[in-house]
C-alpha cells in the first residue's frame, strides 16, 4: 500500500493547504457529479461523508463502478442523519428534534439526500458490485452512554456537531426554508444547550458499505 498513489477529489482546496499530506497523495479540485474524465481505472475508491452534497447517488456509484479495475473495491461511508433516542428522551419539543426534522426536509427539498447511509448497500448492488457488505454503527450525540466506546464516540460527535453547526445549517435554513441568519443562530444556541443535557439520549447511525467489481467487467 505504501507504493500506492492516492488521488483525492473535492470541491475544496483546503486539504492541499495541510503540509502534513503524505507525498503519494495528490489533490484535485473537481465535481464528482460531472462526467468522470479519468483515463485509468482505480483499484479502490473511497467515498465518505457526501450526504447533503450529492443530487444523484446511483449515478455517482455507477461512475465508481465504471472507473474501478475488475476485482477492485469501492467503499462508501455515510450517515443516516435522522436523530433518534433509544428511550424516547429526544422528543418533538426539543429544538434538536425540530432542527433535525427541518434539516432533513430542507436537504430533500434542495434535491440532496441527507441520509444516504442506509441506501448505500442497495446502490452498490444495483451498480453491479459483488460481495456487497454493509455495517451500521451508532453515533451517540454527546457522551451520555454508559458504554465506554459509545461514550467516546459521543464526545467526538459532540465536538464535530458543535464546531460545524452553523456551517451545516446556514445555507439550507436561509436559502431553502427562508430563515433569517438571526433565527438560525437562536436555533443553534438552543441545540448547543440541549446537547449538554445528559438526559437527552440522542444518536444517529453511521453506515459503511463496500463491494467488489466482478472480474471480467
Ligand atoms: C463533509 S465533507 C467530507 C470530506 C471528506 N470526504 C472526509 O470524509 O473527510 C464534504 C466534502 O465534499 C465536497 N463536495 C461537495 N460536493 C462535491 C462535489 N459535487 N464534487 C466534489 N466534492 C464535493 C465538499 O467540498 C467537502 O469537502
Amino acid at each position: 500500500m505504501s507504493r500506492s498513489v492516492i488521488l483525492a477529489s473535492s470541491f475544496s482546496t483546503k486539504a492541499t493547504e495541510n503540509h502534513r499530506v503524505p507525498p503519494n497523495v495528490r489533490f484535485e479540485v473537481d465535481d464528482v457529479e460531472a462526467d468522470w474524465t479519468y483515463h485509468r481505472k482505480f483499484d479502490y475508491i473511497h467515498c465518505r461523508f457526501m450526504g447533503t452534497a450529492i443530487h444523484d447517488w446511483p449515478r455517482l456509484i455507477r461512475q465508481c463502478f465504471e472507473h474501478t479495475e475488475p476485482g477492485g473495491w469501492v467503499e462508501c461511508i455515510d450517515l443516516d442523519l435522522e436523530w433518534n433516542s433509544p428511550d424516547g428522551s429526544l422528543t418533538p419539543s426539543h429544538a434538536s428534534k425540530f432542527f433535525n426534522t427541518a434539516f432533513l426536509k430542507a436537504a430533500r427539498k434542495g434535491g440532496m439526500e441527507p441520509c444516504p447511509g442506509p441506501l448505500l448497500e442497495r446502490w452498490l448492488h444495483d451498480a453491479g458490485f459483488n460481495n456487497v457488505t454493509a455495517e451500521r454503527h451508532v453515533w451517540s450525540v454527546g457522551p451520555w452512554p454508559a458504554n465506554k466506546h459509545l461514550k467516546e464516540v459521543g464526545a467526538w460527535n459532540y465536538l464535530q456537531i458543535t464546531e460545524g453547526l452553523e456551517a451545516f445549517t446556514y445555507a439550507l435554513f436561509t436559502r431553502i426554508l427562508g430563515y433569517s441568519r438571526q433565527e438560525v443562530d437562536v436555533v443553534c444556541a438552543k441545540i448547543r444547550k440541549e446537547m449538554k443535557n445528559p438526559k437527552m439520549h440522542a444518536f444517529f447511525y453511521l453506515h459503511v458499505a463496500y463491494g467488489q467489481k466482478p472480474e471480467g467487467k
